[in-house]
């Protein structure tokens, strides 16, 4: 197999962890008012049953970075991998409560752990003039995830009368996570280990051996002793991130990781058809609405995927998240003039998905997994990462209380943390587009 097909190949496999993070996030929006009726959930019990795997991501992003540290990237993937069918199974057979809410936990561990733990594996394999693209081909797979789930939940909730949704139809949906989750398992027996994370344990033979399979050998054997002098330099604990320099990259990763969530995506993604009804459209309507508007989520990826190493990650940033602040002062107007069944509330909807899927989708994930040096990557990411798992928390917890605050408010609070978010980046965030992790990891000891 040719250099570049191999590392399409390999990136492909490792971005399949965003798209169990994409399908098993969403997975539970269409099967939720029918576990309702059947385990007959009081409002806490139900609220319990669909935040219980986002407790178990935020447990799996604090564990996956310092096992992934110890045991290497590709073994701690295969674990993910097997959580995730575990979790599957288990969701579709339970019982009771207790049972499925256990099962969900044990799948929002390997969640977690996926959404730091393939970015970082994608960009510490990547060359550094394509890195930016391929990690952005994470995103794509987590936008192609929840597409996925949404169309076949729907498909499921169709199929029969709501009695058989009841007691059978959300037990495919949760079960069906096991093809991906077996999918990502055995092909990632044909990805290699981490160079970076062989070198920095000693085994430099095969870490040469890897690079040459994705590299030329000139190219391979430069980046190899790049790697090697900037393991030498670093100390690799926990407090030489909040040391001056590489404490900026450390704010850099929280902030972004925060604010990709408080901007409100997941307010869109998460509660789109319930935003819509309320608007004035008829559920069949909404349902379509959605559809839509995933579809521009996956077109807008390739944009990025396009041109984030070409235009540079900050150039996307500014550009993206500008948009996204007009789209939301726009919807945000719709409402305080009660303007809201007409065409516009879509048209800036998917304006404000399409600024969000050029620039604030994909960027966090490329720079949190390419801004920390490779001896502390592990740990720094899921500090970063746990931040943007709270952060949905926030929002999907949240978002319903605030919309019946009042519409006008909710969005516009969002577009406030899109500006401060504009500020920041055009204050803080340098350009890493073509650098080797190596040079970007140098450029924060000049500054
Ligand atoms: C990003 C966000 C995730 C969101 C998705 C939507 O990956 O981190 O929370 O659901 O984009 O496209």
């Amino acid at each position: 197999m040719g250099k570049k097909k191999y590392l399409i190949m390999v990136t492909l496999i490792g971005a399949l962890g965003g798209l169990l993070f994409g399908y098993d996030t969403a997975v539970i929006s269409g099967a939720i008012g029918f576990l309702e009726t059947k385990f007959q959930l009081s409002p806490t019990m139900k609220g319990w049953a669909v935040s219980s795997a986002i407790w178990g991501c935020i447990l799996g992003v604090a564990l996956a970075g310092y096992v992934a540290d110890k045991i290497g990237r590709k073994k701690t993937l295969l674990i993910t991998a097997f959580l995730f069918a575990i979790s599957a199974v288990g969701s579709a057979l339970a019982e009771d409560l207790t049972f499925f809410v256990t099962a969900r936990i044990i799948g929002g561990i390997g969640v977690g752990a996926a959404s730091m733990l393939s970015p970082l594996y994608i960009s510490e394999i990547a060359p550094a003039h394509k890195r930016g693209m391929l990690v952005s081909l994470y995103q794509l797979a987590i936008v192609l995830g929840i597409n996925i789930v949404f169309f076949f939940n729907y498909k499921v909730a169709q199929y029969s009368t709501e009695a058989w949704n009841v007691e059978t139809g959300w037990r495919y949906m949760v079960g069906s996570e096991v093809i991906p989750a077996l999918l990502f398992f055995i092909a990632l027996f044909f990805v290699p280990e981490s160079p970076r994370w062989l070198s920095k344990v000693g085994r430099d033979v095969e870490a040469l051996d890897i690079l040459s399979r994705i590299n030329s050998d000139e190219v391979a054997q430069q980046v190899h002793k790049d790697i090697k002098n900037a393991l030498g330099q670093e100390k690799g604990t926990l407090k030489e991130l909040f040391e001056p320099g590489l404490r900026i990259a450390m704010v850099i990763g929280v902030f972004l990781a925060l604010f990709s969530q408080i901007t409100g995506i997941n307010a869109i993604m998460y509660y789109a058809p319930e935003i819509l009804k309320k608007a004035g459209f008829g559920v069949d309507s909404a349902l379509m609405q959605t559809v839509i508007i995933g579809i521009v989520n996956t077109i807008f990826t390739f944009v990025a995927i396009k041109y984030i190493d070409k235009l540079g990650r900050r150039t996307l940033l500014l550009w993206g998240v500008s948009g996204m602040i007009l789209c939301l002062f726009g919807i945000g107007l719709l409402y305080q003039f009660d303007m809201t069944s007409g065409p516009w509330l879509l048209v800036l909807i998917l304006g404000f998905v399409g600024c969000f899927a050029t620039s604030l989708g994909p960027i966090p994930w490329v720079l949190i997994s390419e801004i920390f040096p490779t001896k502390t990557r592990g740990i720094a990411m899921s500090l970063s990462i746990v931040v943007l798992w709270v952060g949905v928390i926030l929002i999907s917890q949240f978002t319903p209380v605030l919309l019946e605050m009042g519409e006008t408010m909710t969005f516009w609070i969002f577009m406030v943390n899109a500006i401060i978010l504009l500020i920041f980046t055009y204050k803080l965030i340098p350009e890493t587009k073509g650098k080797t992790l190596e040079e970007i990891e140098q450029s924060w000891k000049i500054q």
